[in-house]
């Protein structure tokens, strides 16, 4: 007994470890960091939220584009001054496995420099860090056949969640850090990820996104299911009733998905599928693997589907070598899809990959223009074709409320952000599935009422 005193007399003074995370970049770092947060928490860390009251300072970075590694240097300088109170700085994610070692040569006050493959060794590297190492490193050699499975993520919704399939990519388009920085492609087994869906389930969570850089790249290591099948089988989850996948590639998008689509009411009507060209020769330089016709033909076997399946691109105007013309040819890619949405970028040369061998001889201001043009025409293309949605009756889970407008908002399965009105006294809960009458429509969200 007096040893059970003393125990928890010691347990007491010892203050608790904390520790404050940043995280920059896609769906796939935001995913990480929830699973880095568990890992944490589970191994007795407190999260806070500012760098103050960290005696841990993390940063989950991303390198995809611009001068990316600058700014987090940068962002490290200006915290070059809590150094003397004793807190450590770890830098993870892209940035991190990109740079390597030469981070502690320009921040020597940073202690943990550790990629996004390296995650499911952090409990021993936090131990190091703890037992007062100076320079923890966790980095990928591409070897790694592992993936960064944890009963403890932290998820941020309590409805709608990701669960990781496929890490790495082994495509190397021409322009593209993310082979460098991830790793090599590596999948979970189906066992896995719908044992997480389930358990997602079991949770009270209704919405599941699948994520990878290259979800359709997924090989079961168990050899049971392919993508399209490990797709429908989430959608089967008892309790789910969104299933959502990101990011395709065409290469390897099958038509087995849109037939997986048709075939179960909860996977999404939304395929978001990076075209990044519409001139063949500027997909050929950048190494995408499918010309602008292979495109376009898996946007006929979507348009041929049963359901009104909405598709969204990524694209890249400014490639090396990109002329006046093959510019027209994405613009005229963009007419022929009619996509619900873009994500436009101006080409950014980065460390390691092919393209940066090219001159990057289209200057930053023709860029711009170009970016400017695409996304001034794609707002028009919207603009016109989201109001083939009025006056139908949708579905959306409620997200939240925008108290000065007495407007509430949440998303259909197609993706697309709706805001809504609803009958005097009536409180739609967050999370929950209501019916929606589309009243409505501007270039990115529609207008709707709550139907009861
Ligand atoms: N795995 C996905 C996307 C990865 S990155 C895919 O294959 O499509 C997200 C987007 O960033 C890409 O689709 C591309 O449009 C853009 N991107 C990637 N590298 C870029 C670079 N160097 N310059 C400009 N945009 C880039
Ligand atoms: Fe990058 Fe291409 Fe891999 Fe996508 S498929 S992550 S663009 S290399
Ligand atoms: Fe960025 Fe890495 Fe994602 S570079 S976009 S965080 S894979």
């Amino acid at each position: 007994m007096p040893c059970r005193v003393i125990l928890t007399l010691a347990m007491s003074v010892e203050p608790q470890k904390t520790f404050y995370l940043e995280t920059f970049g896609c769906q796939m770092n935001v995913h990480d960091s929830e699973k880095v947060v568990g890992t944490l928490v589970s191994e007795g860390y407190r999260q806070v939220e500012t760098v103050e009251e960290a005696g841990l300072v993390l940063y989950n970075t991303c390198s995809i584009r611009d001068k990316a590694e600058q700014k987090v240097f940068n962002r490290l300088n200006d915290y070059k001054k809590f150094q003397k109170q004793g807190k450590k700085f770890g830098v993870l994610g892209c940035v991190a496995q990109q740079e390597g070692e030469k981070i502690f040569e320009r921040a020597p006050y940073v202690s943990l420099v550790a990629g996004s493959a390296s995650y499911r060794n952090l409990p021993q590297m936090l131990v190091q860090i703890e037992a007062g190492k100076s320079r923890v490193t966790g980095l990928d050699d591409r070897e790694t056949d592992e993936c960064f499975e944890t009963e403890f993520t932290s998820r941020t919704n309590p409805y709608r969640g990701y669960i990781t399939i496929i890490e790495g990519c082994d495509k190397f388009c021409a322009y593209c850090v993310v082979p460098y920085t991830r790793g090599k492609e590596r999948s979970r087994t189906s066992e896995s990820v719908l044992a997480e869906a389930r358990q997602m389930a079991d949770l009270g969570y209704s919405e599941i996104q699948l994520l990878g850089q290259n979800v359709n790249s997924y090989k079961d290591p168990s050899g049971k299911k392919t993508f399209a099948e490990l797709l429908a089988a989430v959608g089967e989850v008892s309790g789910m009733k969104r299933v959502r996948f990101t990011t395709s590639h065409p290469r390897d998008f099958g038509r087995d998905i849109i037939e997986a689509i048709d075939a179960v009411p909860t996977l999404c009507d939304h395929v978001h599928l990076p075209v990044q060209s519409g001139s063949t020769r500027v997909l050929d330089a950048m190494q995408r693997l499918y010309t602008r016709d292979q495109y376009l033909e898996r946007v006929s076997w979507m348009t041929a589907a049963k359901r009104d399946i909405s598709l969204t691109s990524d694209m890249i105007v400014g490639f090396p070598g990109e002329t006046e013309e093959d510019f027209e040819q994405t613009l005229s890619l963009l007419e022929e899809v009619g996509f619900d949405a873009i994500f436009g970028f101006k080409y950014s040369p980065r460390p390691n990959t092919p393209s940066l061998a090219l001159e990057d001889a289209i200057p930053d201001e023709e860029k711009a223009r170009r970016l400017n043009v695409l996304l001034e025409k794609q707002r028009d293309i919207q603009r016109t074709s989201y109001q083939r949605h009025i006056g139908k009756i949708v579905e959306v889970m409620v997200e939240g409320k925008n108290e000065a407008r007495a407007q509430w908002n949440g998303r259909t399965t197609q993706n697309t952000i709706l805001n809504f009105k609803v009958p005097e006294g009536v409180e739609p809960a967050k999370g929950s599935y209501i019916q929606v009458m589309i009243t409505g429509s501007f270039p990115n969200s529609l207008l709707g009422a709550m139907v009861i």
